[in-house]
């Protein structure tokens, strides 16, 4: 029955696409493990913008299919390709452990999104932190705690992965504190009021228990403390999966040529402010990055698209 709809629904029912023999192996494992559907959800069949440089080729749904070494859409075993899209991922499942954390810290080094686009725009959100103390959510490979840390503010960063926190312990160089620490979980070990900011970024849309994380996060800031956030523009969400641009869907996103994916929570931007602002924080700013100047020079294309199409949103807000 779920089959039969996807079929209807589709669009790739009519524009087939391509999927690796090896990631239908790693669904086929994770069906498995997650047993009767319970936190899997593969949404390839309707990944839609083929000039979306996050997206492997092979899972592009627009070109002509060939067979060599890849499998038809039809050939796919429908039940690991299924949209049981409320179901949320298992407790850490989303932290970039192992393959994930290698591909994101090297990546995140240059990327034209990471290094270029969202990082420049949301350190001068911060504005000047020298002095202050400020918590990192989810930090993966410490970028943004050694940029905060050299700017002169005192850091602790905390991620699900202990792959990306070995990075960020050589990234911060003892310069900030780290923790390994599930973002579905309080923040047990932080006060109350006991940092001035937090930064949040490219993390909110991989936690299940948003509510619960936001309301930690403003108890322990300061009253006037600041909190940034990033996240997937939903239009750039929209362009990737089509469906409904209203849609909140667990989505994998293919990154690293097809042999990884990202699992997020798409939702439309009345979503993701509204929970900012039912959480108590004000918003002071709303921002649609564009990459910095720098990245023309280095990847003309790149600077060209992010300056055409959305990729990111960024706020600033006020703890009350
Ligand atoms: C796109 S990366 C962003 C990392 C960092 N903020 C940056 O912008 O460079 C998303 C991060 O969220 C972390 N993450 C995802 N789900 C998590 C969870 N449930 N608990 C803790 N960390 C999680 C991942 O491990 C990864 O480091």
């Amino acid at each position: 029955m779920l089959a039969s709809n996807l079929m209807r629904d589709s669009p790739a029912a009519t524009s087939p696409a391509l999927f690796s023999a090896g990631f239908l192996a790693r669904q086929e494992q994770r069906h498995r493990r997650d047993h009767a559907g319970l936190g899997a959800v593969a949404r390839l069949d309707q990944v839609q913008d083929d000039s979306d440089p996050f997206v492997a080729a092979p899972f592009r749904t627009n070109g002509h299919p060939s067979r060599n070494g890849a499998l038809l859409l039809t050939d796919i075993p429908w039940r690991l390709i299924h949209s049981h899209c409320h179901d949320a991922p298992m407790r850490n499942e989303t932290a970039y452990h192992d393959a994930l954390g290698h591909f994101f810290a090297k990546n995140a080094d240059t990327s034209p999104y990471n290094a270029h686009t969202d990082r420049p725009a949301m350190l001068q959100l911060a504005g000047d932190v020298a002095g202050r103390r400020v918590l990192d959510v989810g930090c993966g490979a410490g970028h943004y705690a050694a940029e905060l840390v050299s700017r002169g503010a005192e850091v602790v960063g905390i991620d699900g992965s202990a792959t990306l926190l070995n990075y960020a312990r050589a990234h911060v160089n003892g310069g900030a504190e780290l923790h390994l620490h599930d973002l579905e979980e309080p923040l047990h070990f932080a006060d109350d009021e006991s940092f001035d900011g937090a930064v949040c970024a490219l993390v909110i849309h991989h936690v299940t228990k948003r509510a619960q994380l936001l309301n930690e996060i403003r108890r322990v800031l300061r009253p006037g403390g600041w909190l940034l956030v990033s996240t997937t523009h939903p239009t750039a969400d929209w362009r990737r999966f089509g469906g409904s641009y209203f849609a909140h869907e667990w989505s994998e996103l293919p990154v690293a040529d097809g042999e990884l994916s990202i699992r997020y929570e798409r939702v439309p931007l009345e979503t993701f402010l509204g929970e900012l602002l039912d959480a108590g924080f004000a918003l002071e700013r709303l921002i649609e990055p564009r990459p910095a100047a720098g990245l023309q020079e280095i990847d003309d294309a790149a600077y060209a698209k992010l300056h055409t199409a959305p990729c990111f949103l960024a706020v600033r807000l006020q703890r009350p």
